[in-house]
């Protein structure tokens, strides 16, 4: 049996998953001139209305008439419909080869995985939301984990995000202050790409992941199994894990925290402090804070996410999270944006002894 979890894919889904890169790729020319004319047409961006809503309509008239504005639109607005269709039928087509090794993974290996109680609701702002627009959201179909963890991510966003994404968790993941770390929770752990980071960072670790999402969870399973990882997997809100207090020396997070409401998003850093042991660390990473950019970039990074998929971004980037931090109890809090863009905006801090 093959025992790589690795995609091989056939000739008609490799060249559609091939095509929407380079078609990323190629337009990126028509989009620098989209940019052009937004600077042209916006000399001082601290003019721009401060309302957001009223800020994207005003953008939105101001560049009705660019061309290639409106061209990278579409092709934006394409790339958003198709990427998890296009993803979904190249992985179809090797099922019959993979079905054995996923079936394989999933019932074998030192990875534990324990379902959400039937009767426990998803919370409210997660429900019937198609995050990243993958129709029916992240649970839609049976193998999405797969599609989403080793297709989207590993085939697509990997090939379109400059710096690598893996290569950016690996650098969050050595942040935090220690290398002795024994207990690690991975909150939003999804598939398991971060969770991969932090255990080989800190290869005697035991780590704990929760996610409200199954089928990422069972996909983060199988890519533990493989390793001979023996990650707990829970499907469990990251605000309300259901862990004792002191459960953890390190509570860590990649991306997650965008994906919350406000009030979410405090509860989360709340749970975070009290199921890590006095003395125990912090690290969450998000998307850049709206601080960090003038209006124009607040704006694309608004539209953006609108259309995106992404309903709760603006809330979560409007937040000044050190402070969320230190108000759920962290000391020596320190917050930075990393890169040229400060994506992604990395908050660290310790529960006091
Ligand atoms: C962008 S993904 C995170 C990526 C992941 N950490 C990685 O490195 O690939 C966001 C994840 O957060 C999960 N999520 C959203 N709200 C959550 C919550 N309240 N509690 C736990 N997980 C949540 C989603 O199901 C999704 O898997």
């Amino acid at each position: 049996m093959n025992t790589s979890l690795t995609p091989v894919l056939k000739q008609r889904g490799r060249a559609s998953v091939d095509f929407l890169v380079h078609f990323g790729r190629g337009s990126q020319a028509v989009r620098a001139q989209g940019d052009r004319e937004i600077a042209a047409a916006v000399p001082d961006p601290s003019s721009l209305p401060d309302d957001l809503d009223e800020r994207g309509r005003w953008m939105e008239d101001a560049m009705a008439a660019s061309r290639p504005w409106r061209v990278s639109q579409a092709v934006g607005e394409w790339h958003s419909t198709m990427h998890g269709l296009i993803a979904r039928e190249a992985f179809e087509e090797i099922l019959p080869d993979l079905q054995p090794v996923i079936t394989h993974f999933q019932t074998n290996g030192p990875a534990t995985l324990e379902p959400a109680a039937p009767d426990e609701a998803a919370p409210f702002y997660w429900q019937g939301v198609n995050f990243h627009r993958t129709a029916g959201g992240w649970d839609d179909h049976p193998l999405q984990g797969y599609i989403h963890g080793e297709i989207v991510h590993r085939r697509l966003v990997e090939a379109m995000f400059p710096g690598g994404i893996f290569l950016q968790r690996r650098a969050i993941a050595g942040m935090p202050p220690r290398d002795d770390y024994a207990r690690i929770l991975d909150m939003g752990a999804s598939t398991g790409h971060f969770t991969a980071a932090l255990q080989e960072t800190y290869p005697s670790a035991q780590i704990t992941g929760v996610d409200l999402s199954l089928r990422a969870l069972e996909h983060a399973q199988r890519v533990a199994n493989a390793h001979g990882w023996g990650w707990r997997l829970y499907q469990r809100p990251a605000e309300r894990t259901g862990f004792a207090e002191a459960s953890f020396d390190l509570v860590a997070s990649y991306i997650l925290l965008h994906e919350l409401p406000a009030e979410a998003i405090r509860a989360v850093f709340a749970e975070a402090f009290r199921v890590l042991e006095p003395g125990g660390d912090m690290i969450m990473s998000d998307v850049t804070r709206y601080a960090d950019m003038d209006k124009l970039g607040v704006w694309r990074a608004d539209s953006g996410a609108r259309y995106g998929g992404e309903p709760h971004w603006r809330e979560a980037a409007s937040l000044d999270l050190a402070e969320v931090a230190r108000q759920a109890g962290f000391v020596d809090v320190n917050a930075v944006g990393l890169g040229p863009r400060a994506y992604p905006h990395v908050v660290q801090g310790r529960r006091p002894l």
